[in-house]
């Protein structure tokens, strides 16, 4: 028995014990060992997707592995294969600016050292990803949201981010495609997010860990690379070579020479802090890149199964709303009927076992109706579910 004073945790985090209902519903449908579909399933590894099994162990292999020698940037053999993949998708970009991390939550989290004091704000697109307000929680920074604008294709609300902008604004978070709108930022909003940004001393960080997963072959492409003002672009293999397991990720860090001199200075400290990528990833990291295309064409096709089948389903029930994503692996169902969201997903595994996200998880409002969808689940079973919440409507 402990008879010591135990420690006081920190105040950093609210921690709320226990799971929520859909949570606890979720727990106890595992249990029972029912039959249950699960459409939130994003992790590429476990929705039955096809890899070069043996040639991805193999690169993992090399002698040099056995060698600690680190770099806090990551090696030059793996920056040299971002690069490369950049060059191959038109874009130059340098060696110099690229810094590995181990994760994009891990990216996020150095530039929040790098770039707020504890008490300082970012700001986070709305509807977005959930992790954003986690991330900045743990690194003792504020955050608020910004609107994306859902009756025009999900464009900023330019009025609302300004009103937003204070004095403590350090940060603003892009996402594009977006998770979970599967918006895409036009050039006309990139330049005037840009401008803002550099009136008021604000960095961008632009995360497109979904730019190789575009719909909409209409959409408009923005080069993140040739900017004087201070942007930094996240990116990985978790969604470019749909292998999250292996944790390599990276930072851009662009701007004008001056300040990056000093920014890449400062990133290194951090990087070196922590050194946490792997060596066997990083030297394997130029042979996965080659795997790209046969990974990615299974995913595209999948999406665009399930695509097509979301566009029949809402084209059936007249009191869905369904707007196709521009990119990403996210889809987004409104309707009357999933009013009060987490109550309808809620009762949808309870009677369906069928699994979907709550849109107010990513910051639509409860009562507006909106779920989430992964658009990676295979397609039978997303055909199956389809079924299932029709005779729900
Ligand atoms: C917008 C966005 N960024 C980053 C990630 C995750 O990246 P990582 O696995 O590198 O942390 C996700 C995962 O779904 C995401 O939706």
């Amino acid at each position: 028995m402990n008879s010591g004073k135990n420690p006081r945790f920190s105040d950093r985090f609210e921690f709320v014990p226990g799971e929520n209902d859909l949570y606890t519903l979720l727990e106890s449908v595992k249990k029972s060992g029912e039959d249950w579909i699960d459409l939130t399933a994003s992790n590429p590894t476990k929705v039955g997707l096809i890899y070069p099994r043996e040639a991805i162990l193999h690169s993992l292999e090399k002698p040099e592995s056995m060698v600690y020698d680190p770099d806090p940037k990551g090696t030059n053999l793996a920056r040299t294969s971002i690069a490369n993949y950049y060059q191959e998708k038109g874009y130059n970009i340098s060696v110099e600016d690229l810094f590995l991390t181990s994760s994009s939550s891990e990216a996020y989290s150095f530039l929040l050292k790098l770039l707020c004091n504890p008490g300082e704000e970012v700001l986070i697109p709305s509807p977005g990803y959930p992790l954003f307000e986690f991330l900045s929680i743990l690194d003792g920074v504020e955050f608020n949201f910004y609107k994306l604008d859902n009756k025009s294709d999900w464009k900023i609300d330019f009025i609302d981010l300004e009103a937003k902008i204070t004095s403590k604004t350090k940060i603003i978070f892009l996402v594009s495609p977006n998770n979970p709108t599967g918006s895409i930022i036009s050039k006309e909003e990139f330049e005037k997010l840009n401008s803002i940004a550099k009136q008021n001393g604000i960095a961008i960080v632009l995360d497109e860990v979904f730019s190789d997963y575009i719909h909409d072959l209409n959409s408009e492409k923005i080069d993140p690379f040739v900017c004087d003002s201070p942007l930094f672009v996240v990116n990985g293999i978790s969604k470019i070579l749909a292998l999250p397991q292996m944790k390599l990720s990276w930072i851009h860090v662009g701007g004008s020479r001056d300040w990056k001199k000093e920014c890449k200075e400062r990133l290194e400290i951090i990087a070196d802090t922590y050194l946490s990528v792997g060596t066997p990833i990083q030297l394997a990291l130029s042979e996965l890149f080659q795997w790209r295309k046969m990974i990615q064409s299974q995913v595209l096709r999948r999406i665009q199964r399930n695509l097509q089948l979301l566009e029949n389903f809402s084209s059936k029930h007249s009191k869905i709303r369904f707007i196709s994503p521009k990119g990403g692996w996210y889809s987004v169902l409104q309707s009357e009927t999933f009013m009060q969201d987490e109550n309808f997903a809620f009762r949808l595994l309870e009677k369906e076992k069928v699994l979907v996200h709550p849109g107010s998880m990513f910051g639509f409002e409860e009562n507006s109706g909106n779920i989430v969808l992964s658009l990676i689940v295979e397609t039978e079973l997303l055909e199956s579910s389809l079924e299932k919440i029709s005779s729900l409507l």
